[in-house]
């Protein structure tokens, strides 16, 4: 039994959480949007043809923040074509996922979406296959109130109030060689500076968002970083990185990966503020990891391209494990843990495609396993983070090195008295006998300890059996005067939720 000694202080703060790092993300992509939060004629569908299960476990993940409408499709992707009658809506090739698009879910429909699900929405502009002109036409057409062409074309599709959209991508991924309209980084840091200056023209107090590195094995990955930001640093608020992670038949080094994910965050930090130096700026960019999540991605590279254009096919519907459930976990502690300067981060996807709900036309909609670390964190994870020191046995990786074989982070909650330490026991073999010190705080009450582990960390839930995996209620938790005492299991993830009082 291996021994870890985690020590938290009152008064060592990381930072405010902003509760936009429990985002996710809709593409139109395989059954994401088709099939997945639209579906009309469904048994589950509302009035406006939204699945009513869908929007359910949405809310139960506790999203608050909506990524829209992509992703590789929205390089090709004309907003245009998805509003007004929908019987004079076009169809169209989808060039990024090889489909055809039908049009009948575009901008007012998300919007209806996200107001009845209960999100902000994240909006994205083509910087691919369009550009300025019709960045700024969207914008116009969402949020403006005026007696000008788009912004009347809205009222007359019947939404006489602006949606005042806050947040905007300027494009997605511009630096991968498959975007439509991939370019350069100095090709991309002038057409973003233009739209970002464009934009805030009609809105100055719109939060703008850059592209950054589409993952960090990225050739340019850096250098990019530097050049768009030399360029446009005033101009926006947050740079975007994007990180997908799978287990290529080395469950140790996948148990661990978020540590790669700790290095992606510094190196994007570091990176920043060098520019801010060399600019002399005052201004600090923040983060906005706006897709990341497990994903089987080596299985996708080796597919066939199809031979016929579908309307939403299925796409990389990824059926996530116990040990992906364990990442995910793992990669929120991440998340928490820089939550200084990551201030939006996206689950992508969030239907369907590598997504934590999936769903049938026949069958409601069911949890993946990812879904329970990502539900509980949202839950649970509010007010601050606090500095979470750990001193933990090591265990070796091929890929990572020697990481450490506990890793967590501390939130507290000074509102309501609540302090949660998410936990993870990356081990294989070993349950680790964790203390956790908690100075600053006298402990009242443990409110609530789930513990998701599972023997068998290959298993799923899927249609035939959707609620085979599910986190238990645990009463492990033993509170001891300096803290909390408890013991993780191998390959576990865990929270305890105590009530505390500020000693
Ligand atoms: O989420 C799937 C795809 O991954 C997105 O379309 C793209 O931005 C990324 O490469």
């Amino acid at each position: 039994m291996a021994k870890v000694k985690i020590v938290v202080d009152r008064h060592f703060e990381i930072s405010e959480i902003d509760k936009r790092i429990y985002g996710s993300f809709t593409e139109h992509m395989g059954r994401c949007v088709y099939g997945g939060i639209y579906e009309p004629g469904s048994p589950f569908a509302d009035e406006n043809g939204f699945r009513t299960d869908v929007i359910e476990l949405v809310r139960e993940l506790g999203v608050s923040i909506v990524r829209y409408p992509g992703g590789n499709f929205l390089s090709g992707y004309d907003w245009k074509d998805g509003v007004g009658p929908k019987e004079d809506r076009p169809q169209r090739l989808d060039l990024a996922w090889h489909s055809l698009e039908t049009n009948q879910f575009g901008l007012d429909e998300f919007m209806d979406w996200s107001e009845k699900t209960g999100v902000e929405p994240m909006m994205a502009v083509n910087l691919g296959s369009a550009g300025l002109k019709d960045a700024l036409e969207l914008l116009e057409y969402t949020n403006v109130d005026a007696e000008s062409k788009w912004a009347q074309y809205r009222v007359k599709n019947g939404n006489k109030k602006p949606y005042d959209i806050k947040v905007w991508c300027l494009g997605n991924e511009m630096d991968g060689p498959w975007q439509l309209g991939h370019k350069n980084a100095k090709e991309y840091a002038k057409v973003a500076g233009d739209v970002a200056r464009g934009m805030r023209q009609m809105g100055e107090d719109l939060e703008l968002v850059i592209c950054g590195s589409s993952n960090r094995a990225m050739p340019t990955f850096g250098q990019w970083e530097e050049t768009v930001l030399e360029d446009a640093y005033d101009l926006v608020d947050h740079i975007s990185l994007h990180t997908y992670y799978e287990d290529h038949g080395d469950i140790q080094s996948f148990l661990a990966c978020s540590v790669d994910l700790d290095y992606f965050i510094n190196e994007v930090c570091e990176i920043a503020d060098a520019v801010k130096a060399k600019l002399r700026s005052k201004k600090t960019i923040t983060l906005s990891l706006d897709e990341w999540n497990v994903w089987r991605l080596s299985e996708y590279m080796g597919m066939e391209r199809p031979k016929t254009w579908e309307i939403a096919p299925k796409v990389i519907e990824d059926e996530y494990n116990v040990a992906d459930a364990l990442v995910v976990g793992n990669l929120l502690i991440s998340i928490l843990r820089r939550s200084d300067r990551v201030k939006m981060a996206c689950l992508a996807q969030l239907v369907n495609v590598i997504a934590p709900i999936r769903t049938e036309p026949d069958k409601a909609a069911w949890r993946q396993t990812t879904f329970f670390p990502f539900a509980y964190t949202a839950k649970y994870g509010k007010g601050k983070t606090l500095t979470t020191r750990i001193e933990a046995g090591k265990i070796e990786t091929n890929k990572f090195g020697s990481v450490d074989g506990v890793d967590a982070i501390t939130t507290y909650d000074a509102a309501t008295g609540q302090l949660a330490i998410f936990l993870i026991n990356r081990s294989l073999t070993d349950a680790q006998e964790t203390s956790i010190n908690l100075a600053g705080f006298k402990v009242k009450e443990v409110l609530d300890q789930v513990t998701l582990d599972e023997k068998d960390l290959t298993k799923t839930n899927n249609y035939q059996n959707s609620e085979a995996v599910a986190p238990r209620k645990d009463k492990t938790a033993k509170i001891v005067t300096s803290g909390v005492e408890v013991s993780l299991p191998p390959a576990s993830w865990q929270v305890i939720n105590l009530l505390v009082e500020e000693a």
